[in-house]
């Protein structure tokens, strides 16, 4: 199919954007600047997501040349695409490591405060799977929080109206293209046309019992553009990170960057089992490092643990330089009753990103005329099976611009054949009646970082027995989404016989002898 919907440049449209991390918000602000109307719909506060959380930083290379750095655009697409193993759209990732630099010199010019050395250039982290150093971060280890507050003040500097408490419920469709949404604020439905929806609303990571996810990550966007019959694709790919400290509490991410530091993963008898799944070890692909870990700690019986301590004993560092890299781990390590400058510290996976999402062209068009889709809601292609660490902020920034420019041009796009759907009917597998915590148990049991068919079967047929549950409470319109995407997800696994990148089937049972 191939639509089309004229539009004249000049013309000012009327933009709604559902979510407000660095690609919803990067997004409004181009469009704003562009001179559309402009209106921000987020589920709680603005500010509130993802983004916010995000630790390591945004990957990119900027000024190398000038800073004398051997790096360089197309060593980041090469590292990007072997993370992605080999299911990444190179077109796609030529755009993402093109513009970096243009995003992040935006980011400083909208007052984002890098971490800088004496001489004033950026300082660049080393993250797992990157070949060499090229992650700019903030505040150490809390470069999402700047990033966010730069940019919301931004907004709010602009009049640019925002909608907060609102929540996206579906999407207006009339002659097979989107005219607005149907939102949810203070307990009422109300019904909003615009000439544009930008879908913004993070990824769906409140499908699993263990998520760095924030409580908005329902799979709002996902859910909604599969009701209006958008395509998407790859929504098999969940990205588990493999270091979440295996504590009490709300999970807590220790940043890829530690690794990328130089601190190391032992299990009990103080070996280093990453390189007996790697010969990179601690940064291999995130995917290679997160099935080392639960295979190491099943196979103990218990955590494994991230070990920093090295650091403080290199030349130059101790406990005040390690809690000045990272001052929100060592805070929060530290509050949770760790001494992780002194000891290990247990570490476990947890789901982290979604790779998948609704399917977009390299300007965030999604198959539906009028319905555009930018950041961890959009399966842009970069990523492949496995995303290279820290490029979502940066596919956030780059794509939210890029599908800001696209508004006023002629929309044409040819319907992607990715759509996933699979009909089937079968029986229920797990007694009992839908409730959240049953369905994050389910997919983190079943369709977590190792997988077999038989468990997918298991889990498609479980999701399927349930009924979405009624009501236009935020709660029921969230839990109806999860479990839709949540179909869609284990339908997208079982589609998918072999094991590629973060999708990892374990030989069945069944076969294992043969
Ligand atoms: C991290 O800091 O380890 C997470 C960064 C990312 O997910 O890209």
């Amino acid at each position: 199919m191939t639509a089309s919907r004229e539009r004249r440049a000049p013309e000012a449209l009327h933009v709604l954007v559902i979510g407000g991390g660095i690609a919803g918000l990067t997004a409004a602000l181009h469009a704003h600047e562009a001179g559309h109307r402009v209106e921000v719909v987020v589920k709680d506060a603005l500010g509130d997501g993802a983004t916010a959380l995000a630790q390591g930083g945004i990957a990119g290379v900027y000024d190398a040349d000038a800073d004398g750095v051997a790096d360089s655009p197309a060593a980041h697409a090469a590292d990007t695409l072997t993370a992605g193993a080999g299911l990444s759209d190179p077109t796609a990732v030529d755009v993402l490591v093109g513009e970096a630099p243009a995003r992040i010199a935006e980011l400083v010019a909208r007052g984002v405060p890098f971490d800088r050395d004496p001489q004033g250039r950026l300082l660049r982290g080393l993250e797992a799977a990157h070949s060499a150093a090229r992650i700019a971060h903030a505040g150490g280890d809390a470069t999402g929080a700047a990033i966010s507050a730069a940019l919301v003040r931004a907004v709010r500097d602009a009049g640019v109206a925002a909608h907060e408490h609102t929540m996206l419920v579906d999407l207006l469709v009339s002659d097979g293209a989107v005219r607005g949404a149907r939102l949810l604020a203070a307990g009422r439905i109300v019904d909003v046309s615009a000439d544009a929806v930008i879908l913004a609303t993070g990824g769906a990571g409140r499908l699993f019992r263990h998520t760095t996810a924030p409580a908005v990550c329902t799979g709002d966007g996902i859910a909604a553009a599969l009701r209006a019959g958008a395509a998407v694709a790859d929504l098999e790919f969940v990205q588990f990170h493999p270091t979440i400290l295996a504590a009490p509490g709300p999970a807590f991410l220790i940043s890829e960057a530690v690794r990328g530091e130089g601190a190391i993963l032992v299990d009990d008898d103080g070996h280093r089992f990453a390189f007996d799944a790697h010969p990179d070890g601690e940064l291999a692909p995130r995917d290679v490092v997160t099935r080392a870990v639960v295979r190491r700690a099943r196979e103990q019986g218990g955590p494994v643990r991230l070990d920093a301590t090295g650091l403080c004993r290199r030349e130059g560092w101790n406990a005040e330089r390690l809690a000045r890299r990272f001052p929100t781990i060592d805070r929060v390590t530290r509050e949770r009753g760790f001494d992780w400058a002194h000891r290990p510290i247990p570490v476990t996976p947890a789901a982290h990103y979604l790779m998948g999402g609704v399917a977009t062209d390299a300007d965030g068009r999604t198959t539906l005329p009028g319905l555009y889709a930018v950041g961890e809601t959009a399966r842009t292609g970069v990523h492949g099976a496995n995303r290279l660490a820290s490029n979502s902020l940066l596919e956030g920034a780059v794509f939210g611009a890029r599908a800001a420019a696209a508004l006023d041009t002629p929309w044409i796009r040819t319907s992607s054949e990715d759509a996933q759907r699979d009909e089937e009917d079968s029986a229920a597998a797990f007694p009992g009646p839908f409730s959240r915590p049953a369905l994050q148990e389910l997919m983190w049991d079943l369709v977590g970082p190792l997988r077999t068919v038989e468990g997918l079967e298991r889990a498609l047929a479980t999701v399927r027995s349930w009924s979405p549950p009624e009501g236009l409470t935020r709660a029921a319109v969230e839990d109806r989404n999860l479990l839709q995407v949540a179909e869609a997800m284990i339908a997208a696994a079982l589609a998918r016989p072999v094991s590629v990148g973060a999708h990892h089937l374990e030989p069945s049972p069944a076969l294992i002898g043969v």
